[in-house]
């Protein structure tokens, strides 16, 4: 079954290089996001783990834990990480499930059969402290994720899930949103008390609220 956007993200207990987690106890309060890549000792993840490693002071600013997954062991996973430390330039500073019996893939639909049936394809899945998915996205794997993307998005659900808004294409951080589709124009001269600029009675756009 795939996992949809709302739905509450599968529990699972599972090795990692960190020691055993029960997932949704080691989510906490926080968001998480939990990422797959296909194999261990290939050259893309190996970059993409790297990468993580350097912005996870990014992850933890936002209160989100990081954890990634393959269907490898963990006893390979620790020796791969020695190669991501020499290569990438940095520890890899987050946990990463062994699922050599593939139970955290097929929980998560990480494996596509009509892609290769015996690896994970890179899944990603941000997690709100609600424990539901708030976004999926499956890159093929010969396309390495842009995980400064995953933080935008990251900013966006944070702010939306606090404010009623939503952002524009390629907000950033910063920038001017839109008030929700759902708010009246009386409930938004309460929202937003220094008026807005309307393009279209749809499209209400305002600075973003702190
Ligand atoms: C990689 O990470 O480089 C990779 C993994 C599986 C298939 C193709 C590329």
């Amino acid at each position: 079954m795939p996992v949809r956007l709302g739905d509450i993200a599968p529990d699972f207990t599972a090795d990692t290089t960190q020691g055993t987690i029960s997932f949704h106890d080691w989510l906490g309060d926080s968001w998480g996001v939990l990422f797959s890549h296909p194999k261990d000792f290939t050259p893309v993840c190996t970059t993409e783990l790297g990468y993580v490693a350097h912005i996870k002071p990014e992850f933890d600013k936002r209160n989100v834990k990081v954890i990634g997954l393959s269907v490898d062991s963990v006893e390979s996973h620790h020796k791969w990480e020695g190669d991501i430390g020499e290569t990438q330039g940095t520890p890899v500073n987050f946990p990463m499930i062994g699922d050599s019996e593939r139970k955290v893939s097929d929980l998560y639909d990480m494996i596509h059969p009509n892609a290769n049936d015996t690896l994970t394809v890179r899944s990603v899945f941000v997690i709100g402290p609600d424990k539901k998915v708030k976004l999926s996205i499956t890159y093929p794997a010969s396309t390495g994720r842009n995980f400064d993307e995953i933080l935008r998005v990251i900013d966006s659900l944070q702010l939306t899930a606090k404010h009623k808004v939503a952002t524009p294409a390629n907000w950033e951080q910063g920038e001017d949103v839109i008030i929700g589709a759902a708010v009246s124009d009386d409930e938004a001269k309460t929202l937003f008390p220094n008026g807005w600029k309307s393009v279209k009675p749809y499209l209400r756009v305002v600075p973003q609220p702190k």
